[in-house]
C-alpha cells in the first residue's frame, strides 16, 4: 500500500507547520477533512462547532445558564474556550461544514475568525475584554466541491484554502487490506459515482456478521455488484 501523502494532504501539513492559523479544507465528504482539522498541528484538544442552518451565535461565544440559587451565569462557548485554551496560549477551533452557518451565527463566526489582532469579545458578565491567545487557530471544513460556492464574507477570513480531493492515506490504511484499493478508487471517481470511505468502514463492520454479499447489498445498494467485483479482483492481485 502506497503510504505517501497526496499533494493536498502535504499542503495541509506544510501550511499548518508554517504557522498558517486560518485554513479552509473543502471537497468531497469522507476524505478526512474533519479528522485532520481536529488533529493536525495542534497539541491541546480542539473545540469543535458543527455548523447547521440552526446554529446560533450563543453556540459560538456562549450563553446565560442558570446556576446555583437560580442565579444566571455566563457559560463561554467553544470559540472563546479556544481563544483561552492552554492557559491563555489559545488552541484550535474547528468549524465543521462552515458554509451551512447563516444569519446571526455566521456574523458571530466572522467575528471570532477575524485576524487575531482585531478580534475582541466582551464577557457579558465580567465585562472583561478577551482576545485570542497567540496559538489560536481555526480550521474550517466544507463539503462544497467548489470554493466559489462559499459565502464571500467567509472566504475573506480564510485566505488559505486547500481542496481535498483524495482520502487521507491513514484513513484508507485503517481498512482491511482487500478494501483499500476499491475504497481509494471509489473515493476518487466523478462525484455522481463517488463512494465515501465511511461506506467502506460500514461494509467492513457488517460483512463480519452478514457476509460480503449481504453487507454489500445493504451498504452499496445498486453498486454492490461493482464493489464485489472490485473486491474479487483485488483478492486475485
Ligand atoms: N488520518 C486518519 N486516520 C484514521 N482514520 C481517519 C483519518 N482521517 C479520516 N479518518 C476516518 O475516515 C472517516 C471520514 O473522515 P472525516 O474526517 O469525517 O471526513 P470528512 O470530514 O472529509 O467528511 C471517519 O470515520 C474518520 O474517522
Ligand atoms: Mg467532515
Amino acid at each position: 500500500m502506497d503510504n505517501e501523502l497526496g499533494p493536498c494532504w502535504r499542503d495541509v501539513e506544510d501550511v499548518l507547520d508554517a504557522g498558517v492559523d486560518r485554513l479552509l479544507l473543502y471537497g468531497p465528504p469522507g476524505t478526512g477533512k474533519t479528522y485532520a482539522a481536529l488533529a493536525v498541528g495542534t497539541g491541546a484538544p480542539a473545540e469543535r462547532i458543527v455548523c447547521t442552518e440552526d446554529l446560533t451565535g450563543a453556540e459560538v461565544t456562549g450563553t446565560w445558564m442558570p446556576g446555583e440559587g437560580g442565579r444566571f451565569a455566563w457559560r463561554e462557548g467553544p470559540a472563546i474556550r479556544a481563544w483561552r485554551a492552554d492557559g491563555g496560549r489559545g488552541g484550535r477551533l474547528v468549524l465543521d461544514e462552515v458554509d451551512r452557518a447563516a444569519g446571526d451565527a455566521l456574523a458571530t463566526l466572522l467575528a471570532v475568525t477575524d485576524s487575531s489582532a482585531s478580534a475582541r469579545w466582551r464577557h457579558p458578565e465580567s465585562l472583561e475584554w478577551v482576545s485570542p491567545g497567540p496559538d489560536y487557530s481555526v480550521v474550517a471544513t466544507s463539503n462544497a466541491e467548489d470554493v466559489e460556492d462559499l459565502p464571500a464574507s467567509l472566504l475573506d477570513r480564510f485566505a488559505v484554502r486547500v481542496r481535498i480531493d483524495r482520502p487521507h492515506p491513514a484513513a484508507v490504511a485503517a481498512l482491511a487490506p482487500d478494501l483499500r484499493g476499491p475504497a481509494l478508487a471509489g473515493s476518487l471517481g466523478p462525484s455522481s459515482r463517488r463512494v465515501s470511505l465511511r461506506r467502506f468502514y460500514a461494509f467492513a463492520r457488517l460483512r463480519e456478521r452478514l457476509g460480503a454479499e449481504r453487507a454489500a447489498a445493504i451498504v452499496f445498494g445498486a453498486a454492490a455488484p461493482d464493489v464485489l467485483d472490485a473486491l474479487a479482483i483485488a483478492a486475485l492481485a
